[in-house]
């Protein structure tokens, strides 16, 4: 088992330093992929920091390199590099640019792949699917760069997509990580957990990265960390802001934009419906609802003195609220 597993590890290296080489090396890579990742601001220091690739637009070409080099058929196809069909044999990345997913020691456990441009037709990334080595519920993209700095900041940013970490990274802000394609899990909680007990959520300024903020809250209040929330302007997201503005800017933004959870949540009435009494008592039980998940009492006291204020509202009615889960919940 433990064998089997290095062998997963080892094609998978294989495999990232072949899309690296196909990156800087072959025309199509360097025409193709490496003139993407430049219009997108990346630097030749941040694309090899991030060991960025490219898959030719070719149906075996991988494949046929690998078995060359002596690999086995059965373990390119355990991590989903290979697609095996009718004993044909296909890459499954052709034509995208290679993101290698790195587990906290900075060994492969696999990829995600973009397509070049805004087809609509294919999915936009492509991943790696499950495997002994790849279990997406318990990764955090970017983790590996950034958990040295995650301590020494004492906070976490979190962000949606792997160009958002790469971006924020090579502008200066190194304490950031993505969840990547599936919803935020407690296991990927409990790695940051360990470095820190703070995290800034930053999602896309558009309404599912609002609700994917949303949903994360819950679960980091759940593990006795501190959230806070920072939204971008409709249509940006960490990537394209941070693109686009110098580490002053950005550290300035973030500074004044980061809210605590029930500022946030305020924030969102305040724009949805200002003045409509049904929507206000909504809110306020929903913020109550994520207080009720803190595990320290005094935070929930503090917390609800806070929401108190915000939401203009008696405290004793906020209390018996909180109670009133508290009692369901148990
Ligand atoms: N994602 C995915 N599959 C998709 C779309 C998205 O796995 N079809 C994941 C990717 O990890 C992506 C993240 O969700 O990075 C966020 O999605 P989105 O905001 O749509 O992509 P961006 O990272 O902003 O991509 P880009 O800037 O390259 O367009
Ligand atoms: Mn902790
Ligand atoms: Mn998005
Ligand atoms: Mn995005
Ligand atoms: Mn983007």
């Amino acid at each position: 088992r433990a064998d089997e597993r290095e062998s997963l590890y080892l094609v998978s290296e294989f495999a990232n330093t072949y899309f690296q080489n196909v990156l800087h090396k072959t025309d199509q890579g360097k025409a193709i992929g490496l003139s993407y990742f430049k219009e997108r601001g990346f630097t030749e220091d941040t694309i090899k920091k991030f060991q960025l690739g490219y898959a030719l637009d070719e149906w075996q070409a991988f494949t046929d390199e690998a078995l060359k080099k002596g690999y086995n058929i059965e373990f390119l196809e355990k991590t989903g590099l290979t697609i095996v069909k009718e004993n044909k044999r296909f890459d499954r990345f052709k034509g995208r640019v290679m993101f290698p997913i790195h587990s906290m020691s900075g060994r492969i456990l696999g990829f995600g792949g973009r397509i070049l441009g805004n087809d609509k037709k294919a999915a936009k990334y492509l991943n790696s699917p499950e495997s002994d080595i790849y279990h997406k519920s318990k990764v955090l993209y970017g983790l590996y760069f950034a958990k040295q700095t995650i301590a020494k900041q004492d906070n976490c940013y979190l962000v949606e997509g792997y160009t958002d970490v790469i971006q924020f990274y090579q502008t200066g802000i190194k304490n950031v990580v993505s969840s990547s394609g599936t919803a935020l899990t407690p296991e990927q909680i409990r790695l940051i957990n360990r470095l820190t007990n703070n995290i800034t959520v930053l999602f896309d300024g558009d309404e599912a990265g609002i609700r994917a903020s949303l949903r994360g809250i819950d679960l980091i209040l759940e593990q006795g960390m501190n959230v806070k929330v920072c939204m971008f302007p409709d249509g940006e997201d960490p990537d394209s802001f941070a693109k686009s503005n110098t580490l002053t800017d950005l550290s300035d933004y973030l500074t004044e934009h980061a809210k605590d959870f029930i500022q946030f949540k305020a924030s969102l009435l305040a724009r949805e419906s200002k003045n409509d009494p049904i929507k206000k008592a909504e809110t306020i039980r929903d913020i109550v609802n994520s207080i009720s998940k803190i595990p320290d009492q005094i935070k929930r006291e503090v917390y609800i003195q806070e929401c108190s204020k915000i939401m203009d509202i008696s405290e004793e009615v906020l209390f018996s609220t909180l109670a009133q889960i508290h009692k369901k919940d148990y």
